[in-house]
């Protein structure tokens, strides 16, 4: 479906919420009542970035930072992969410590397990992405964040919004699937820019978008500022299923974060994928993006998917396109 901004807007603005049962309808045409299973690894919190939301910002001194061992992410992938996991996430600050080499070995490691690989390790250079595709990575998850380009700066010191949209269309031409998404509830963020996150959504053709409301970080600059209501990220959420029916969207961990069901919510309002958290408990702890972050097991997923009619998809890797 293709709506315009000012319809956007609109929808945005409103209490009505008949696009959410539009969204879990499209979700159910299109990609069915399977629910796709990513296993992350979060193998490092060390980050050069300031980004002012993000608790795990280089300006954090009090974070205990750590990094894994190829080893020990082998391991909990082998883990994933044995309990079912059909796709390993590899997710991390932006940590020069692990290099081309080392990143594209620990890769082709994981992918002799059967299973897809997606990166979430922020920006790189088309030859860099290029290495990785080449030794088996599958997708990458970068967010915008968010378009407007004003308010991208303020919440990015020193970083380029320029580079991050290259970063995104290098992405696409390598053939990655390609995520990206939005935080909603920034300080000082309008709806209207929530409509243009949409329509570049739309524009990029994501395969996968993720979308989770701002939760501030007592450690952070933004520790004062209110978090993001969590019916517009949902909302937002929603527009873009309508708008991309048949793409791959996680209810996402800041939803169940903010309240109690939020992923449930996400799930029958759009979203078809749940990105169950593989790190062990000493390292998960230390990876703190925002306060009380939830985590779920596959047996908890289970028995919550099935009171909604859902269910766990273990016989495919959940590519966009089959
Ligand atoms: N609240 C919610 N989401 C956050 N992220 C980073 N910091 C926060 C926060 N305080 C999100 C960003 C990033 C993803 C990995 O986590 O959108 O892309």
């Amino acid at each position: 479906m293709n709506l315009s901004k000012k319809e956007i807007i609109d929808i945005l603005k409103s209490d009505d919420t008949e696009i959410l049962k539009e969204a879990d309808k499209m979700r159910r045409q299109y990609v069915g009542d399977g629910v796709h299973l990513r296993g992350l690894i979060e193998f490092s919190n060390i980050c050069k970035r300031n980004c002012l939301y993000c608790g795990l910002q280089s300006q954090n001194k009090m974070v205990k930072r750590y990094r894994l061992t190829k080893s020990e992410i082998f391991d909990i992938a082998k883990n994933g992969a044995n309990d079912g996991f059909k796709t390993i996430v590899l997710q991390s600050g932006e940590d020069d410590f692990y290099t081309t080499d080392l990143l594209c070995s620990t890769i082709s490691d994981i992918k002799k397990l059967g299973v897809a690989v997606t990166l979430s390790i922020g920006e790189k250079s088309f030859d860099e992405y290029r290495a990785y595709k080449e030794a088996g990575a599958d997708r990458f998850l970068l967010r915008i964040e968010t378009t407007d380009e004003n308010l991208y700066m303020k919440m990015h010191p020193y970083a380029d919004f320029h580079n991050r949209k290259r970063c995104l269309s290098d992405l696409k031409k390598l053939g990655y699937e390609t995520g990206t998404g939005c935080l909603v509830g920034l300080p000082g963020q309008t709806l209207e820019s929530l409509a243009d996150d949409i329509l570049f959504f739309k524009e990029l053709n994501a395969d996968m978008i993720g979308i989770g409301p701002f939760i501030p970080h007592p450690q952070t600059p933004l520790k004062d500022e209110p978090h993001g209501n969590l019916d517009l990220a949902v909302k937002v959420m929603a527009i873009t299923r309508v708008m991309l029916a048949d793409i791959n969207i996680p209810a996402t961990t800041a939803m169940e974060s903010l309240r109690k069901d939020g992923r449930l919510l996400a799930l029958q309002s759009g979203a078809n994928v749940v990105m169950p958290n593989l790190t062990d408990e000493f390292h998960k702890k230390m990876y703190e993006i925002y306060p009380n972050k939830v985590s779920a097991t596959r047996q908890e997923l289970q028995e919550n998917l099935a009171k909604i009619g859902r269910y766990i998809v273990s016989d495919n890797w959940g590519f966009r396109f089959k």
